[in-house]
């Protein structure tokens, strides 16, 4: 099924395309502005951006598959990305993803059944002398504890 934006998003993305001197260029706010609009960048809204930016689908897919940030299914309200590369991975990242799966009862890659969270692994956050570190939605939490974890966790349920 097609999909479309909404007037008000249609104006923005509009407005997003005149601050770059290149269609392309405007790519990744475009996603963000879809992924905002839509939740998820489904195959329909890969191809309706597409075809707004003029850009060929591989190339939409090819940037959306790179990025973590973007969700290409289904997730919750809020989306825990937990770093597990190399420093996180030695201060605590693990006790920190098995302290969340064993909160909520979900493990990596799955939502919460009231949709309200979901747990995911990423790669380096680019705060390596902060870890471990994890981002919920657009925000960064560092230095993480369990019990900071939990206090996170209160704060939003
Ligand atoms: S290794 Fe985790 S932020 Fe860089």
């Amino acid at each position: 099924m097609a999909v479309k934006f909404s007037a008000p998003v249609e104006r923005e993305f509009k407005e997003i395309l005149s601050r770059y001197p290149h269609k392309e260029a405007a790519l990744l706010p475009v996603l963000h502005l879809a992924q905002r609009e839509f939740g998820v960048l489904s195959d329909e809204v890969l191809e309706q951006v597409a075809g707004l930016m003029d850009l060929p689908l591989s190339r939409v897919k090819g940037v959306v598959s790179f990025y973590t940030l973007f969700n290409t299914r289904e997730v919750g309200r809020y989306v825990i990305r937990v770093c597990h590369t190399l420093s996180c991975a030695l201060n605590g990242a693990e006790q920190v993803i098995e302290h969340i799966k064993n909160r909520l009862h979900i493990e990596v890659g799955e939502t919460t059944p009231d949709k309200k969270f979901t747990l995911l692994e990423c790669e380096c956050l680019g705060s390596c002398n902060t870890a471990p570190v994890m981002q919920i939605n657009d925000r960064y939490y560092e230095n993480m504890t369990l019990e900071q974890v939990d206090q996170i966790l209160d704060s939003l349920e």
